[in-house]
């Protein structure tokens, strides 16, 4: 089973990337794939469409936009539901001790990590970053 992680342009920019990663990986998540990109405006919007009109819409893209994220195809048992919890809640204030937002996210807008929320929208978001042959490529 597979979902998508993004490491969010704060933590690239604070260089806490590597550390990130090491972490995702003695979680038991195996990288399938991983790509450093700069979203546009349109693929962030397109990206976080669940959310437009919400009233942080566009702090959130604006956010998304600001530098280079990495997005991550990773795999392992319960992918979806492990990934949420070894992340931590939303607001890094209310994040479990040990999670990754807990330990790198500075804010509730800039949280460090996106997780996929469910098996559907993991498939949807592989594909938005990972083309298939790309992902055959790669063995994925
Ligand atoms: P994500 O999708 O990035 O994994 O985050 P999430 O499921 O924990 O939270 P979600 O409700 O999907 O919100 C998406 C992202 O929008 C930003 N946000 N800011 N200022 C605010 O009140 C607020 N609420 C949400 C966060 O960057 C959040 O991760
Ligand atoms: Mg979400």
């Amino acid at each position: 089973m597979q979902t998508l992680a993004i490491i969010k342009p704060d933590a690239i920019a604070s260089g806490k990337a590597g550390l990130i990663l090491a972490h995702l990986q003695e979680a038991g998540f195996t990288m399938n794939a991983a790509r450093l990109v700069r979203l546009t405006l349109p693929q962030a919007e397109a990206f976080y469409g669940v959310h437009k009109g919400r009233p942080f819409f566009a702090e959130l893209v604006a956010f998304m936009t600001s530098g280079p994220c990495m997005p991550l195809a990773l795999s392992r048992k319960d992918a979806v539901p492990h990934l949420r919890t070894v992340i931590g809640a939303t607001d890094p204030s209310e994040a479990a001790a040990g999670t990754i937002r807990k330990l790198y996210a500075e804010s509730k807008g800039r949280n460090a990590i996106h997780a996929s929320d469910s098996d559907e929208n993991a498939a949807r978001e592989i594909a938005f970053f990972f083309p298939e042959g790309e992902l055959a490529a790669l063995g994925s």
